[in-house]
């Protein structure tokens, strides 16, 4: 019997965060998604409010390091995106690398761009709900192209 691998075309939402938008990163996160052989189907440039930072990392309420992390993703604009691909939400997790700068790998883009954990110039679903969940608080169904 012939062996397919799991293929499923997904939609993630990924996001430049201001850290990433100021240094003039967003050209090459782009495509770097496109390149890969990513779809883009919507994308903005946003101010990101107090009450959408809040929905968006609402799983991370009460930890020491939501007020800050609330407070930087709503420091300037952000760049917001829904990539459409086979594997979206984990290929992009994988070239976005790990969460800690200090532990991703050279070729991701923090292991190329980052140093900090608080600033760590993207953002990506990490399963099919949360992919849903984020695709529904950034964009209304008529963004998507
Ligand atoms: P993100 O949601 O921003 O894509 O990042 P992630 O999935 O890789 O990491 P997550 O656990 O969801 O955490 C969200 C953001 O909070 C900050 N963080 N700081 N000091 C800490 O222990 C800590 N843990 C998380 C990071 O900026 C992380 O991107
Ligand atoms: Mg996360």
């Amino acid at each position: 019997m012939v062996s397919f691998g799991v293929m499923a075309t997904e939609r993630t939402f990924a996001m430049v965060k201001p850290d990433g938008v100021k240094r003039g990163l967003v050209g090459d996160i782009v495509s770097r998604l496109e390149d890969k052989g990513f779809k883009l189907v919507g994308m903005k440039l946003m101010q990101v409010s107090r009450e959408t930072a809040e929905k968006h990392y609402g799983e991370h309420k009460g930890k020491p390091f939501y007020e800050g992390l609330v407070g930087f993703i709503t420091s300037g604009p952000s760049v917001a995106m829904v990539v459409e691909g086979e594997n979206a939400i984990a290929e992009w997790r994988k070239m976005m690398g790990a969460t800690n700068p200090a532990d991703a790998a050279p070729g991701t883009v923090r292991g190329d761009y980052a140093t900090t954990i608080d600033e760590n110039v993207v953002h990506g679903s990490d399963a099919p709900d949360t992919a849903q969940r984020e695709i529904g608080i950034f964009f209304l169904e008529d963004e998507l192209l």
